[in-house]
C-alpha cells in the first residue's frame, strides 16, 4: 500500500465502506463488484473505485472486490486492528452512556478509566470501569498507556482540561464538548456534535414540508 496523504473526504467515507462490507460478510458474500457495491451504498461506482485507488485499489478487473480482504484492509487503514486505550473525562450522562456501549470494543476501543471532579463519583464503576478523580490522571495515563481521551464535560473547562490531557501524553481527543480546541498540530482532535445531525434532520423535514 502506498504511503501518502489521503484526503479527509476519503477517510470520512471509509467507516461507511467498512460497515457495509461487514454486513456483506455477515450475509456470506465473498466478492462484490464496484457497481453492485455502489447500488447498495448509493454512491457512484467511480467514486468507490477512486476512493479505494487511494490505497492501491484492492479490486481485480473482472472479479470485483474480495469482501473479506477489503474489509480487513479498510479496518487496518482505520486502525481498527490495533488496541487503543481510552479514558473518558466527565463521568456524567454522556460519559456513562459511552462507557456502557460495549460494542465500541470490537473496534479496538478499550476503555480503561473514567475521570471526574465530582467527589461523589469517586470509586464508582461503570460496566466495571472505575471512576477516578482528576488528580489521579497523570499516573493513570502512564500506567495504562492511554492514547485517547473522550471529553464529555461542559465547554467551560474543556480547553484547560484538554491542555492537561496533552501535557500528560494523550495523542487523540474525541471531543464532545461544544468548543473548538486549539492544540499542538500532532494532537488529533475529532469533534462530535450530535446536535448538528439533528439539525440536518430538522432541516430536511422542513424542506420536505415546503415541497408538499
Ligand atoms: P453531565 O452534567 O451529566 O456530566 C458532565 C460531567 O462532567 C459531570 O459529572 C461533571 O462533574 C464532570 N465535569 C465537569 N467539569 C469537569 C472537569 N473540569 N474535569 C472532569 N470532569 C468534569 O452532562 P452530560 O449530559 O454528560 O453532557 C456533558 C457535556 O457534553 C455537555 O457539555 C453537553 O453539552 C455535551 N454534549 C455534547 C454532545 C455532542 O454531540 N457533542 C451530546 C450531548 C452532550
Amino acid at each position: 500500500m502506498e504511503d501518502r496523504t489521503i484526503s479527509r473526504a476519503v477517510i470520512s467515507r471509509l467507516p461507511r465502506y467498512y460497515r457495509y462490507l461487514g454486513e456483506l460478510l455477515n450475509a456470506g458474500v465473498e466478492r462484490i463488484s464496484s457497481s453492485e457495491l455502489s447500488k447498495r451504498m448509493n454512491v457512484t461506482a467511480s467514486q468507490i473505485r477512486q476512493d479505494l485507488n487511494n490505497f492501491g485499489g484492492f479490486g481485480q478487473q473482472g472479479y470485483g472486490y474480495n469482501v473479506q480482504y477489503l474489509y480487513s484492509e479498510i479496518g487496518k487503514i482505520l486502525g481498527l486492528n490495533k488496541q487503543h486505550n481510552v479514558i473518558i473525562i466527565g463521568a456524567g450522562n454522556l460519559g456513562q452512556a459511552i462507557a456502557n456501549y460495549e460494542a465500541f470494543e470490537k473496534s479496538g476501543f478499550v476503555l480503561k478509566g473514567m475521570f471526574d471532579i465530582n467527589p461523589n463519583l469517586k470509586g464508582k464503576k461503570v460496566r466495571g470501569v472505575p471512576i477516578c478523580m482528576m488528580d489521579e490522571l497523570k499516573q493513570f495515563v502512564k500506567t495504562h498507556d492511554i492514547e485517547i481521551a473522550a471529553l464529555t464535560i461542559p465547554k467551560t473547562n474543556a480547553k484547560e482540561v484538554a491542555n492537561i490531557l496533552v501535557q500528560n501524553g494523550i495523542k487523540g481527543i474525541w471531543n464532545f464538548a461544544h468548543i473548538d480546541l486549539q492544540l499542538p498540530e500532532d494532537i488529533v482532535v475529532e469533534n462530535v456534535h450530535i446536535s448538528d445531525s439533528l439539525m440536518k434532520l430538522f432541516y430536511r423535514l422542513s424542506s420536505q414540508e415546503k415541497t408538499i
